[in-house]
């Protein structure tokens, strides 16, 4: 097996892409002929020491994934050979070949491409956890996605119109605004060149936003939930921009509303069941074509430098995709 290896994690420039032996799956363990893998916002961070999860030197980038398993370990017997499956494991995912847990593998439905399969599950889950069940989102209600075309925005986008809410999608820039209202929304702010807070005021009647879904913290925070409306849920998904905003707590009591955090990595760890039933739901609504991941461009696995500094420099509406 081949992979790209991080023996140092200082950036993605001390990437190398080396041959491996290629591992046996232990027990509850499979190995995984990798067909795509997609990036997601803490791979960036994970080559750079700067992830919560530090991994043990060295190790191999690549949250998530899927293909085809080539060997099952002993104890597993819901998984066999030959079977498509698509995997969010943190780690293994930029190579040919990796060892999953068995217990994290989704098996893919006939009709679900590899590359649309690599880049599902965090993106859907994270939002749908998050609009659905830390939200509490009802149909007819509206909500705002910050950073809307990036990976888990455009993912909140369609799980909101799937549940029958207005959605109004803020990007910085007119080629994702388009992007954004090309998969669903109903309405879009450009907040590199509108005021937000009266963007938002027209769009809604003066009454604001019901859910605001922030991937993206930094200086559009505080005028987002000056805006919100009465009861509404602010929740907090990511802060891509950096900077973590504070909020003076009076603007929450004026409008009787609430800060939400959004942690899908703990809520699958912690309530696996209601996690698997949300997976099942997300899968379905996919099968129906509901929802289907924007995949902003596919990559060979030679060029995950290229992908890193596309990703790193704010240029990718929806998933990059690396492809073996
Ligand atoms: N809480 C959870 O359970 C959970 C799960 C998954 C991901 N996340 C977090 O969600 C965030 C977004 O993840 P993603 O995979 O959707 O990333 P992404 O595809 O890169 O999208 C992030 C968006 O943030 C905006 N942005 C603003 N300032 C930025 C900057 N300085 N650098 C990069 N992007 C910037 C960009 O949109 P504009 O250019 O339009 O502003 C970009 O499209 C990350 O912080 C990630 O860690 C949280």
């Amino acid at each position: 097996m081949h992979a790209w290896l991080c023996e140092n994690p200082i950036g993605v420039d001390a990437l190398t892409w080396q041959e491996l032996p290629t591992p046996q799956p232990g027990a509850g363990e499979v190995l995984i002929r990798i067909e795509a893998a997609s990036l997601n916002f803490p791979d960036l961070l994970i080559v750079q020491n700067k992830y919560q999860m530090k991994p043990p030197l060295p190790f191999v980038p690549g949250s998530e994934y899927a293909g085809t398993i080539e060997a099952v370990g002993e104890g597993v017997t819901h998984l066999k050979v030959d079977q498509a499956v698509a995997c969010l494991s943190g780690t293994g995912g930029f190579g040919t070949h990796t060892l999953a847990p068995a217990k994290l593998c989704m098996p893919l439905p006939a009709g679900f491409p590899a590359v649309d399969a690599a880049a599902f599950i965090m993106t859907y889950a994270t939002s749908h956890h998050a609009l659905m069940d830390r939200g509490q989102l009802k149909a007819g209600e509206t909500v705002l996605v910050l950073g809307a075309a990036g990976g888990v925005g455009t993912a909140a986008i369609q799980i909101a119109k799937a549940a029958g809410a207005r959605v109004i999608a803020a990007a910085s820039n007119a080629e994702k605004c388009a992007l954004c209202t090309s998969i669903g929304a109903d309405a879009s702010i450009n907040y590199s060149t509108e005021n937000l807070r009266d963007a938002l005021k027209a769009l809604t009647d003066g009454k604001g936003p019901d859910v605001i879904y922030d991937p993206v913290g930094g200086e559009f925070a505080e005028p987002a939930f000056r805006s919100i409306a009465w009861r509404g849920r602010y929740l907090v998904v990511g802060f891509a921009a950096g900077p973590i905003p504070a909020l003076p707590w009076n603007l929450a009591l004026l409008k009787g509303a609430s800060i939400v955090g959004v942690f899908w990595g703990d809520f699958a760890r912690r309530e696996p069941a209601a996690n698997a039933a949300m997976m099942q739901e997300l899968a379905q609504w996919y099968g129906a074509g509901k929802i289907k991941p924007v995949i902003h461009n596919t990559l060979p696995m030679a060029q995950l430098k290229q992908a890193y500094a596309d990703m790193g420099s704010r240029g990718v509406m929806g998933k990059l995709v690396m492809v073996n």
